[in-house]
């Protein structure tokens, strides 16, 4: 079937450019002598995970307990979950999810004593034990413990807890992902963790503290990592790529980028009320905004805008075509992780061919 035969609005993915993103990371990732954990909170789908991992992916993350159960049901058996979690019924969940599926590892990051403590007594008492990463403040400001005596402690918290184990720590620096330029970000991103990993030499090594694993970086950092000490890279949107990753400056500064636009939104028009503005059926239910406006494919003579919740407005120039009722667009979503989560179901094309279909099992799941 032809994609203009499709109902809309309709979430794209096209699977030569999806397994050129997953080889390509995968190649990055090898080549700095790091492993990959991709971060899946982009595409919310076991089947996708599954293909990260047979690329050679060592596991994957998730960002919520929700996201963990889905891929665990998926199949999926190495789970890192990027956000700490509270209360005892989180952590009933984590700890039944574990005994659900006990080949499965899920780690969980943790930044308090009272998260430890809760997850090693559930973890004791069902008798099995989780593996901790402590997340540290990388200058995002967002959740995270002080390098220093306050990272030290909670090491200490964890080996003095039964039912849980200090597998190492997470520095993830988000606010740095999208800095436009690649020298500006390699710097700021390096700079963000180097206490981290002087902490590490100075004074955890002797201790025999020194963390087995550190886990961080995105799409756009991670070739700033080179020598300094992570063990794995959490990119998550490189797989699909979206209109502001495609904004910044690709690490190759080259003509062609690493990672192509595998993902897009099919849009009909829904109505041409003046000849410079036409209205598709695809708004804010479909294309999220938190990052700004989706792109027009390929026409840059079209300005999409968010018109509601249920319509798109086109702004169309003198060197548009002529746009009718019925004509199907493709739009460039701005943000891939919040774009995803509108929608039940990938169309898997190839060009403009459908080859298929893929339920996006965890999209909504933000428990
Ligand atoms: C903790 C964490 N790690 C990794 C990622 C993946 O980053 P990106 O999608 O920029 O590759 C995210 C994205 O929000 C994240 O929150």
């Amino acid at each position: 079937m032809h994609i203009n035969e499709l109902d809309t609005p309709a979430l794209l993915v096209d699977v030569d450019q999806l397994a050129r993103n997953i080889a390509m990371m995968q190649q990055q990732i090898s080549e700095l002598g790091l492993n990959l954990r991709p971060h899946c909170k982009a595409h919310k789908t076991p089947e996708l995970a599954l293909q990260q991992i047979a690329a050679g992916a060592k596991g994957v993350c998730v960002a919520k307990l929700g996201e963990a159960e889905v891929l665990a049901r998926g199949g999926v058996q190495d789970i890192l979950i990027t956000t700490p979690i509270a209360g005892l019924k989180k952590v009933q969940r984590l700890i039944a999810l574990q005994r659900q599926y006990p080949t499965t590892r899920l780690i969980q990051v943790v930044d308090h004593i009272e998260q430890i403590q809760l997850i090693g007594k559930e973890a004791q008492q069902q008798q099995v034990s989780i593996p901790l990463l402590i997340e540290v403040e990388s200058g995002q400001q967002r959740c995270g413990v002080e390098v220093g005596d306050e990272l030290l402690n909670l090491i200490r918290a964890i080996q003095a807890c039964n039912g849980v184990s200090y597998l190492g720590v997470q520095a993830y620096s988000g606010h740095l992902q999208q800095v436009k330029t690649l020298n500006e970000r390699n710097h700021a991103a390096r700079e963000a963790v180097l206490p981290l990993f002087t902490y590490i030499e100075q004074v955890l090594t002797p201790l025999g503290l020194a963390p087995s694993v550190v886990s961080g970086g995105g799409t756009g950092t991670f070739a700033a990592y080179q020598g300094l000490g992570f063990t794995e890279i959490q990119a998550g949107s490189y797989v699909f790529m979206d209109a502001s990753y495609r904004s910044i400056e690709d690490l190759q500064q080259a003509s062609e980028p690493l990672f192509g636009c595998a993902l897009s939104v099919l849009a009909t028009v829904i109505s041409t009320p003046k000849p410079h503005r036409a209205v598709v059926d695809a708004g804010m239910k479909s294309l999220s905004i938190d990052l700004g406006m989706a792109q027009v494919l390929d026409d840059d003579s079209i300005r999409y805008q968010c018109g509601g919740d249920e319509h798109g407005i086109l702004h169309l120039s003198q060197q548009s075509q002529k746009l009718r009722i019925g004509d199907k667009i493709l739009l460039l979503p701005s943000h891939c992780d919040t774009t995803v989560n509108n929608f039940d179901t990938f169309v898997l094309v190839s060009g403009t061919e459908v080859v298929g279909e893929v339920a996006i099992a965890a999209r909504g799941r933000c428990d």
